[in-house]
């Protein structure tokens, strides 16, 4: 494969992806590495994944990251896929694989997931925050969680527990990958770092979960939200330092490693993520 024209085209495809800060830290990785690569979005409708993917990469595209909604159409969609992402069930980096057949005549694709990885890093390398022999407790049991649960336990936690509002969603996960489950309600205190993998930061279903967890489980606590916001805290980080957490941390550091790992995968150069955050304003 070469590595310009046409084929050093990228993109993160998702719905919506307008807002997606993806292209930004791609451009600044590219800028960092010497490589020349242009990374945009592809916003495809909800049904619409691999009529999406499938042009992206006839039209000569050299790789794709897939966000929300379509890291299980991706994992469905791939002729193969990494150890992350079986275990993940999802995708979200999309390597072709010139050279090797598909289906559809297409070059194969390769499927991978760097969402683990990337939160592992973000919490030890950006933040410092131990997890070998750490209590650690999960908040939601959704695909988010699905692809994060298998790199924490190797990371060595001492204990790791998933809580959900559906008991039953956690306790189905807790079972595949060897965990303990329990209800929102009833978590307990005495954690070390709390990962909030419920959507319910994202919307105004923030207050729900606030009213669900009691705040013991957060007192003195390492407390990280997968999402992110730019203007501020975001809600459960916010929620979170009220209820006396020791550090707080929003999901901006998760989303640029797992770029850099993408960008591993595809360009074989790994960025300097530290200048990237503190472009986006994180130091
Ligand atoms: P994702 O792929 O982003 O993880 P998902 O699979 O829809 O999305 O999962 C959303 C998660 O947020 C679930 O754990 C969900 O809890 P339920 O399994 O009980 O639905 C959780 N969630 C969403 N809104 C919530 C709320 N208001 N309070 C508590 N948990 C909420």
């Amino acid at each position: 494969m070469t590595r310009d024209g046409a084929s050093s085209r990228y993109a993160v495809i998702g719905n919506p992806v307008e807002h997606s800060l993806s292209p930004r830290i791609h451009a600044a990785f590219a800028r960092a590495t010497g490589e020349a690569l242009h990374y945009g979005t592809v916003d495809a409708p909800k049904d619409g994944f691999a009529a999406a993917a499938e042009r992206f990469f006839v039209d000569g595209g050299a790789g794709l990251n897939v966000t929300l909604p379509f890291k299980l159409d991706a994992w469905r969609w791939v002729d193969s896929h990494d150890d992350a992402a079986g275990e993940a069930e999802a995708v979200n980096t999309i390597v072709p694989q010139p050279g090797r057949a598909g289906r559809d005549g297409r070059p194969s694709m390769h499927g991978c997931n760097t969402d683990g990885v990337g939160l592992v890093r973000d919490l030890e390398a950006n933040l410092g925050w131990r997890l070998a022999g750490a209590r650690t407790l999960v908040l939601g049991a959704g695909g988010a969680v699905q692809g994060v649960l298998g790199p924490l336990k190797r990371a060595g936690v001492a204990e790791l527990t998933i809580a959900n509002r559906t008991r039953a969603k956690a306790e189905r996960l807790a079972q595949r990958f060897g965990l303990a489950a329990c209800d929102l309600t009833t978590v307990g205190g005495g954690w070390d770092v709390v990962v909030n993998g419920t959507s319910a930061g994202v919307s105004s279903a923030g207050a729900a979960l606030a009213a669900l967890i009691p705040s013991e489980a957060i007192v003195g606590s390492r407390c990280y939200d997968m999402v992110y916001a730019l203007d501020g805290a975001t809600p459960f980080c916010r929620w979170a330092a009220e209820q006396g957490a020791a550090e707080t941390s929003d999901g901006l550091g998760m989303l640029v490693e797992q770029g850099a790992e993408a960008f591993f995968l595809w360009r074989g150069k790994r960025p300097d993520t530290a200048a990237v955050l503190g472009e986006l304003g994180r130091s």
